[in-house]
């Protein structure tokens, strides 16, 4: 069994000695998503850890916090057979002790998008990162690198400018996103929160993968009108009327919407259904 440090002394017992500490930090109930993560930090460090901790600092009031899925046996079980070797799992008074009142603003690219339909999001994310960062190294260091995946662009944004900014020695890795590969959802990228859908509403949330993808096609064709690329995947994302579109953009690396195409342009997107309750991303 894998195991599982749930507070700093035993975390740095654990660590001791390790030549280089690969850290995957995550919200728990992991899926092959994780494991590609996971599967990195294995071929590029000496140790590996895996942080477990849903982080009441990025939910807002009425967000999915008290609901949101837990299995540590499970996510054990999982992580050893991706590569790790512990489970960094501590409880909110131990990352959060009475009096704990610091925080982390990152700026603009955390206001943008996923940021302005959720306020204070992104400053919990960036303040727990940060700490985990800190936490979990061996022999007094930070983290030698910390994965994240490609699936929540704008959190892997916020990260990297923080850690830019504020001179941090640990090494931001992004990780391609893992979709379902076949069936009536494929295309769809796995996320813990998917196992609040139905099979019905994880089909009907493939369409934000067919609408990045209708995107993509239209580029590859020659496409490079910033509005009629937008369009391809507004004509998809029509297809299915229950949905509404929280936003549908080509953003630069700053999060601002390009007015025209750079190479590295992203597609931004999310929908929901109502109440809110697809595609929020983290
Ligand atoms: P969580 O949603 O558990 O995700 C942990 C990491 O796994 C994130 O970096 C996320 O982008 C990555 N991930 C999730 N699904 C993925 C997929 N289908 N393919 C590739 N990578 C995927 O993101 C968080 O937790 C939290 O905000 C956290 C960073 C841990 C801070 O609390």
């Amino acid at each position: 069994m894998l195991p599982v440090a749930r507070t700093l002394p035993e975390l740095h017992a654990a660590l001791l000695g390790a030549r280089s500490v690969g850290l995957v930090p995550t919200m728990g109930y992991l899926h092959a998503g994780h494991a590609t993560l996971i599967e990195q930090a294995r071929r590029e460090n000496s140790l590996v850890v895996v942080s477990v901790f849903v982080n009441p600092l990025q939910f807002g009031a009425g967000e999915d916090l008290s609901r949101y899925p837990r299995d540590l046996e499970r996510d054990r079980a999982l992580a050893l057979s991706a590569g790790a070797d512990l489970i960094f799992h501590p409880d909110t008074d131990h990352m959060y002790p009475a009096g704990f009142s610091s925080s982390v603003s990152v700026g603009a690219v955390a206001q943008a998008l996923e940021g302005a339909s959720r306020p204070g999001h992104f400053g919990g994310v960036a303040t727990v990162v940060l700490k985990l960062l800190n936490m979990v190294g061996a022999d007094g260091r930070s983290a030698d690198r910390a994965y994240f995946g490609e699936k929540d662009w704008q959190q892997l944004m916020v990260v990297r400018q923080m850690v830019r900014d504020l001179n941090h020695a640990t090494q931001i890795v992004g990780v391609p996103t893992v979709r379902v590969h076949d069936g009536a959802a494929a295309g769809l990228a796995l996320s813990s929160r998917n196992s609040y859908l139905s099979a019905e509403q994880l089909v009907r949330a493939a369409v934000l993968s067919r609408a990045l993808r209708a995107v993509q096609a239209a580029y590859a064709a020659g496409e490079t009108d910033v509005a009629a690329l937008l369009q391809a995947g507004h004509r998809i994302l029509e297809s299915e009327s229950e949905l509404t579109l929280d936003y549908l953009s080509l953003v630069d690396e700053h999060l601002q919407p390009v007015q025209t195409l750079t190479a590295a342009a992203e597609v931004a997107l999310s929908i929901s259904e109502q109440p809110r309750a697809l595609a929020t991303p983290h």
